[in-house]
């Protein structure tokens, strides 16, 4: 296998995009990241998103946004894997760098969900039609049971959850992209409305139209185009049930903690080897159990590290500076490729205010419903 670079990265703001469609914001952020590689053509691209026939009535995505990005006739292919497809349209581009099949292609995402759209229908269809959606429980459910076994198994308080989203959102406060770009208190997350018990407002990832991509080659044409190199140097992709009900503990998360592994047994590496990572906050409960899964922490003292700190900007790992699907939002087919696009702006020391001082190596983890698909990548600085 080839070693493989992220050369190019380029997104849309997120938020609620009324003046763009799905097709605008797919070429705008593709667009950024070809200009960003500072490359005159792409070999073939990849296209997630969860649910365009949902929310805009438009199936036939990949061709659609090759020509309308002006290069119909390359090879174009939709990944779909409800809220992970913009993780895996970039883990589909790095095994095509890789095999030496094509040198340089573009990974994008995007999903344009306020635009009429039954939002909560559409996504209830990435949970198990029979089982779950049928009997009327939808994400914020689902996610409010794993909340109510971790607290239960762990201890986990409510505030220990509030935190995750104070520090999501403080985070996000400094990045111009995000849908939400304020910063919150524990006793406003605490106070928000209601949606599922224990989970409010204020815990839960929005809905948000947005796109987002970037070009991956090999490391050798990447050290050409003499920019700082941000390496590709694990890729771990896992399964697990769709329904939360079959899950043996609804307090884990198998499918990320198996990808992680494989993840970090590509890069011979491990989690204390990790200076930023990027999770899939879409509940605040989420990225708790995700941090367990990565060996980020200790299973059950999630919640006490990120209370402690540990997990903000200038703490031990800091952890979705990008504000996460929290703050920063989830267009749920391109917040994976958004992850990514993060990650290596802090590898090439590009961040700003949310710059993470030397930081050298990078996770992101990217999952779909309720955790039966994840991927994980790992990025290395040369
Ligand atoms: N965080 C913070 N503020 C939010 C928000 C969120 N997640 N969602 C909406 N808001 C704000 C809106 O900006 C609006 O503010 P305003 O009154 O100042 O304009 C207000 O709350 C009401 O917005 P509205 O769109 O009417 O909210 P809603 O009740 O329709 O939707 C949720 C709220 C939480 C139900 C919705 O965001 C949701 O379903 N989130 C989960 C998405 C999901 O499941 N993704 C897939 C994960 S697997």
């Amino acid at each position: 296998m080839r070693e493989v670079a992220i050369i190019g990265v380029g997104m849309t703001r997120f938020g609620e995009l009324w003046g763009s469609s799905l097709r605008n914001m797919f070429a705008e952020a593709a667009l950024a990241a070809i200009d960003d590689a500072g490359v005159d053509h792409i070999d073939s691209m990849y296209v997630g998103s969860m649910s365009s026939g949902l929310f805009v009535h438009q199936e036939h995505i990949a061709a659609l946004c090759a020509d309308y990005l002006g290069v119909a006739g390359i090879p174009s292919t939709r990944v779909e894997s409800a809220c992970a497809s913009g993780g895996i349209s970039v883990r589909q581009a790095y095994i095509e760098v890789a095999s030496g099949m094509s040198d340089i292609v573009l990974a994008g995402g995007v999903e344009k969900m306020n635009d009429g759209a039954d939002a909560t229908f559409a996504l209830a269809s990435a949970a198990d039609q029979e089982y779950e959606a049928f009997n009327g429980i939808t994400f914020p459910g689902l996610y409010a049971f794993m909340a109510h076994a971790h607290m239960k198994k762990y201890g986990t308080t409510l505030e220990q959850i509030a935190d995750v989203a104070v520090k999501s959102h403080a985070h996000g406060a400094m990045n111009a992209r995000a849908q939400f770009p304020f910063a919150v208190t524990r006793e406003q997350v605490m106070n928000s409305t209601l949606v599922a018990e224990p989970l409010r407002l204020l815990h839960c990832s929005p809905v948000t139209d947005g796109a987002a991509a970037v070009i991956v080659a090999p490391v050798e044409l990447a050290k050409q185009l003499g920019k700082p190199i941000v390496k590709i140097i694990g890729s771990g992709q896992a399964t697990d049930g769709i329904a939360l009900h079959n899950r043996t503990d609804p307090a884990t998360i198998p499918a990320a903690g198996k990808a992680a592994q494989a993840a970090f047994a590509m890069a011979g590496l491990g989690p204390d080897d990790i200076d930023v990572a990027e999770v899939h906050d879409c509940f605040s409960i989420a990225e708790l159990v995700v941090m367990e899964e990565l060996g980020l922490v200790e299973r059950g003292k999630s919640g006490e590290m990120v209370s402690a700190g540990e997990t903000r900007l200038g703490g031990k790992i800091p952890i979705n500076t990008s504000g996460g699907l929290k703050a920063k939002g989830h267009p749920v087919g391109a917040s994976g490729v958004s992850q990514l696009i993060e990650l290596t702006e802090q590898l090439r020391g590009e961040a700003g205010e949310r710059q993470v001082e030397g930081a050298r190596r990078a996770l992101s983890q990217n999952m779909g419903g309720s955790g039966a698909s994840s991927v994980v990548h790992i990025l290395e600085a040369e």
